[in-house]
């Protein structure tokens, strides 16, 4: 798992790497793609339940599983690129919202607190939580910068397979008092909104916008719960997250 989220960390940073002004998010497809294969792995989404590229960019008001097409990407967008590699075995899944040229101030804001959002909600994450605690810390702070929390979309178990076992609110869900274990392998992936938090989809029955058209941001890391914390599975080799190089 180490070496998958290490993978997708890197194969994010050369996307990252790419984004500007009249880039195809089809070209940062092929960017991803190729980097995947090149580390000998398996692009995850590749024919996923029917998903026909091999990494999701969602452009500016598209909350998740924008699929990448001829569209150059503008100046002023944001765009999230989330890669997931299947290598050895195992899947690592990781995604950053980047920003395209110069972004107005409420754009920048979104993102800059969408990846706060998700520390937060990894710093709740240690051996004998309950897993609503993420949730409950995610939905406050965006709550605090007067920010939306999609509810369609959660994190996820990960392992052997892309999506399984654990289910991860990014909003406060009381109920949910699953407790976590050292060893559980699983994302935190919130997405925040500029306006209402409400979606709608695609009649290509993957693209998932928001209803009001605002704009929304996502960051996503897979996390190891370890015997006194909690380990991020998705970064470099030296132990810097992929955001970081891009802040
Ligand atoms: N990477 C996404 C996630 O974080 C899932 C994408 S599924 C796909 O769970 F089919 F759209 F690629
Ligand atoms: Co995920
Ligand atoms: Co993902």
């Amino acid at each position: 798992m180490r070496r998958a989220g290490m993978a997708a960390a890197e194969i994010l940073v050369e996307a990252g790497r790419a984004v500007r002004p009249g880039v195809t998010t089809d070209r940062i497809d092929a960017v991803v793609h190729d980097a995947t294969v090149a580390r000998g792995g398996y692009p995850s989404p590749l024919n996923y339940r029917g998903y026909p590229k091999s990494v999701c960019t969602s452009v500016n008001e598209v909350i998740c599983h924008g699929i990448p097409d001829s569209r150059p990407l503008a100046d002023g967008d944001i765009v999230n690129i989330d890669v997931t590699i299947f290598l050895d075995g195992v899947h690592g899944d990781t995604s950053v919202t980047f920003l395209v040229g110069e972004v107005d101030d409420h754009s920048r804001r979104l993102v800059a607190e969408t990846r706060v959002a998700m520390d937060r909600g990894i710093d709740a994450v240690r051996p004998a939580q309950p897993v609503h605690a993420i949730g409950r810390a995610i939905e406050r702070h965006a709550h605090r910068h007067g920010l939306g929390v999609v509810r369609e979309f959660i994190g996820h178990g990960i392992g052997t397979e892309f999506h399984s076992g654990l289910q991860v609110k990014h909003y406060f869900d009381p109920g949910d008092g699953t407790v976590l274990v050292a060893g559980m392998t699983f994302t935190i992936e919130p997405m925040l909104t500029l306006g209402n938090p409400s979606c709608a989809l695609w009649d290509d029955d993957w693209t998932a916008v928001t209803l009001d058209g605002r704009r929304t941001a996502q960051f996503e890391h897979t996390l190891l719960v370890t015997e006194d914390g909690v380990e991020r599975l998705t970064v470099l080799p030296d132990g810097t997250p992929p955001a970081d190089l891009f802040a």
